[in-house]
């Protein structure tokens, strides 16, 4: 694994629950370690997708009878991670070491949140998940090859929608960016009061000025909420890391209009966007956020990543940053 004392203790988004078949083992990549999710009698469980006995993956196996089997040798896997069986020695005792670490797992805002230690707080969610006024959509998920803080600082940048996305999410002649307060508060850093011309900011194609609000709520996690006349839209951006380099973006979003739309009209229009934003993102250089703010030039719009970039800093961040 990579080490990275801050990001070991974060709940990290495994996966959107609604991407998950509970008759299969999930396995993905979480900071270069190999895991999986499986859902036995009590829910999902989060283990190292790692064989104890000759190190295969366990997520190549097969679910039977709340069971985890092997696909090499058939050792079964049960609750906790233990080794509950195995096939060539059914009369033996069990060794007590046949057992494949678990990680702690809490499911929150339609999203599975690991962590390799007991994080001492619980995982973010959206503010407007238990709002019945809002529908919620699940988008993604969306890869990239870029560090994580990069994902994230790009969710907080609005100076950037005139030009990578044109003609959705700003406009050409209305580039610039009035200023905005950013402060630290309990939950995270927030910055308000953002003002930007959108030709279409709802999908509608509508153009009207909009007002944003950004949080982010953990190092990895950030939100906005985006006010257009009595319409809203919020968004949890939750990031993976699967390496330093490579990370996978989701979005939870909520919107209290358009019930009547179908979900798949708006994740096009998020898969779009993300579109826009991927070379943007894989072509920036160096690759690692640096935190260092001489390292780059800052402007009064970039208030809010500055912010960003000092608290992963105060923080001791190293995981994607320089
Ligand atoms: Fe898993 Fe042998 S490697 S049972
Ligand atoms: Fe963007």
């Amino acid at each position: 694994m990579i080490d990275d004392p801050v990001l070991k203790g974060e709940w990290l988004p495994a996966a959107d629950v609604g991407e998950l078949d509970p008759s299969k083992p999930f396995g993905f990549k979480l900071m270069g370690e190999d895991l999986v999710l499986v859902h036995l009698e009590h829910g999902w469980e989060c283990w190292l997708d790692l064989c104890l006995h000759r190190g295969t993956k366990l997520s190549l196996g097969k679910l039977e009878a709340g069971r985890l089997t092997c696909p090499y040798h058939g050792w079964a896997y049960g609750p906790g991670g233990a080794c509950v069986h195995i096939p060539a020695h059914p009369d033996q005792a069990i060794p007590a070491k046949a057992r494949t670490p678990k990680l702690p797992l809490k499911i929150s805002s339609g999203i599975v949140w690991v962590a390799f230690e007991q994080p001492d707080h619980d995982p973010p969610s959206l503010p407007e998940w238990t709002d019945g006024d809002f529908k919620k959509i699940p988008c993604g998920p969306f890869s990239v090859n870029a560090s994580g803080p990069r994902v994230v600082e790009n969710f907080l940048d609005v100076a950037h929608f005139a030009f990578v996305h044109e003609g959705y999410l700003g406009s050409r002649d209305h580039p610039e960016i009035p200023d905005y307060t950013v402060e630290h508060t309990p939950e995270g850093i927030t910055s308000k009061d953002i003002n930007v011309y959108q030709p279409n900011p709802d999908g509608d194609g509508v153009g009207r000025w909009v007002n944003y609000t950004y949080t982010v709520f953990r190092p990895l996690v950030a939100y906005f909420r985006k006010n257009s006349g009595d319409k809203i839209l919020a968004i949890l951006l939750v990031v993976t890391p699967i390496n330093e380099l490579e990370t996978v973006a989701r979005f939870v979003l909520a919107m209290n209009y358009a019930h009547d739309t179908p979900d798949s009209e708006r994740q096009a229009f998020q898969e779009t966007i993300f579109s826009q934003d991927q070379p943007i993102l894989e072509s920036q250089r160096p690759e690692r956020l640096p935190l260092d703010l001489q390292a780059e030039l800052h402007l009064r719009s970039d208030r809010m990543a500055i912010a960003y970039r000092k608290w992963l800093n105060e923080l001791g961040l190293s995981f994607g940053t320089a």
